[in-house]
């Protein structure tokens, strides 16, 4: 199978020198990438800025905006058969980027933002027999929510977890498929989560 893997965050600019973005390290997605190559699998890792090292046998897509992943993965989707959306992909981008490096002024300053497109929901539709994968990070009504999303993006697998998984390379974690079935992980090894995913997609 051909796995098309995101990962990492998305860094959104405000000037040349300063961005939005969220603490992922990348550590998850870099694992169901190497989970997957590890069982044969072809993979292309497309990866917002991390400090690791693409896995061994991956080709491997470095990126930065939420546009730039969007464009990455509207690209791969068509030969892929299977899309894990590990990334931690900011909803919301300045809506006038400055070039060059904003200069302070006396007082505030507001910042406008927009929304960046979801890319789970913008190929949604593309399925046509293609596994599609999300990632939920939910802080409450964690399980509804989850669910809710798995619906809305019409995924065939859902993976809910917790904001304590950042930077961490354990995660607790549960798999929600389509089906209603769930498979939880209570303080699992990221690369143990990843496998089990991989696994997951048949
Ligand atoms: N995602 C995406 N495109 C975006 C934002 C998120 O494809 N612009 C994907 C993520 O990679 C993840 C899933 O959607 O697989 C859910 O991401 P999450 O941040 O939990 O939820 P959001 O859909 O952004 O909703 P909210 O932030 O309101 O909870």
């Amino acid at each position: 199978m051909y796995f098309l893997v995101t990962a990492g965050p998305t860094r959104e600019h405000i000037d040349s020198v300063r961005f939005l973005s969220n603490p992922s390290s990348g550590a998850m997605g870099y694992a169901v990438a190497e989970a997957a190559a590890q069982r044969g699998h072809e993979v292309c890792l497309v990866s917002g800025p991390t400090h690791l090292s693409p896995p061994k046998n991956v080709e491997f897509i470095a990126v930065t905006s939420a546009q730039e992943m969007l464009e990455a993965v509207l690209r791969a989707h068509e030969k892929c058969d299977c899309l894990v959306m590990v990334a931690a992909v900011c909803d919301y981008t300045p809506a006038q980027p400055v070039r060059g490096k904003i200069k302070k002024k006396p007082g505030g300053m507001n910042l406008e933002l927009r929304r960046t497109t979801d890319i789970l929901a913008a190929v949604a539709d593309a399925g046509g027999g293609k596994v599609h994968v999300g990632f939920a990070l939910e802080v409450e009504d964690a399980l509804e929510n989850a669910r809710e999303k798995l619906k809305s993006k019409k995924l065939d697998f859902i993976v809910l977890n917790g904001p304590a998984s950042f930077q961490s390379d354990e995660t607790t974690a549960t798999i929600i498929g389509a089906d209603g079935s769930t498979q939880h992980f209570e303080r699992t090894a990221k690369k143990t989560l990843a496998a089990a995913i991989v696994v997951s997609v048949r």
